[in-house]
């Protein structure tokens, strides 16, 4: 189980602009409330006993509380993202930064390549799952997996609405992975039905509430409102849904995987302690 992320406290999070569908300017964030619902997540963290390191906030990056798209890592390894839209662009050198501070050995890629870190890149078991169509580019995929030495499966997202793999993709641990078929292409959905053990699929208005945007702890799974509608399912599975209320980052388009990048995994690391 994942023993520690990293966060970045909402201190200057807001709508300032429009890279995907839930984003709206004229939607306002109630600020107390973000504040709120980010530090429920971060006690629930520390209650379940996981590290929580803290990116310190800039002024100007409004999307920096989304820590899962710093990079994607393996072991000491991190492939730093190259940001699709200019508005994020200015995140990535706060991230080598502080990837570099928690011990992270930090590549990049070519600069022509799109690639959004773990927002887009998640493993199951060793194999990572790369998603591809809206922020990372397909031709980012071999680069990364050469970087990081292992196995990758490229899927085709194809719903704007979940423009990140972690928007409807989750492996809750090497055989159960819970997913939304309506956000992949078909050929990409029968590679997931092929290589999962145990799919449970999830409806796309169950999705569409960020219940896919989910991390696993032990037996527990860290989720938006929207999950317990999933509450059979993940039961049979061994798993308790913990929904958290999400709605302020709900409007930008991330739910609680969004906020929260795993630095370490106590079985083999993806990461390692950076304690
Ligand atoms: N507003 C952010 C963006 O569009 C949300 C990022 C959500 N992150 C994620 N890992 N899905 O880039």
């Amino acid at each position: 189980m994942t023993d520690a992320v990293l966060m970045c406290r909402p201190d200057h999070f807001g709508i300032e602009y429009e890279i995907n569908p839930w984003m709206h300017i004229a939607v306002k964030v109630d600020h107390a409330l973000a504040e709120e619902q980010w530090n429920a997540l971060y006690r629930k963290y520390l209650e379940l006993g996981v590290r929580v390191e803290l990116a310190p906030p800039v002024s100007g990056l409004p999307d920096m509380v989304f820590t899962a798209n710093a990079a994607v890592l393996w072991d000491d390894r991190a492939v730093l993202s190259n940001f699709h839209h200019a508005e994020r662009q200015g995140e990535e050198a706060h991230w080598r930064e502080e990837l570099e501070r928690l011990g992270f050995d930090v590549h990049e890629l070519p600069r022509s390549l799109s690639f959004e870190g773990a927002g887009d890149a998640l493993f199951l078991g060793d194999r990572l799952f790369c998603g591809y169509g809206f922020r990372t580019d397909r031709e980012s995929h071999r680069p990364v997996a050469r970087i990081l030495e292992v196995d990758v499966v490229s899927l085709e997202l194809v719903d704007p609405r979940f423009y990140h793999l972690d928007t409807c993709f989750c492996p809750l641990d090497a055989t159960n992975v819970l997913a939304a078929p309506d956000a992949f292409a078909p050929d990409s959905m029968r590679l997931i039905r092929e290589l999962v053990p145990n799919l449970i699929e999830v409806p796309v208005d169950v999705a569409a509430g960020f219940a896919c945007n989910a991390m696993p702890l032990g037996q527990h799974l860290l989720s938006s409102l929207t999950i317990s509608q999933m509450d059979a399912p993940l039961k049979a599975a061994g798993y308790t849904p913990i929904p958290l209320p999400m709605g302020e980052f709900l409007k930008a388009g991330g739910g609680v995987r969004c906020l929260s990048l795993p630095l370490g995994d106590g079985e083999r690391g993806p990461a390692r302690d950076a304690g």
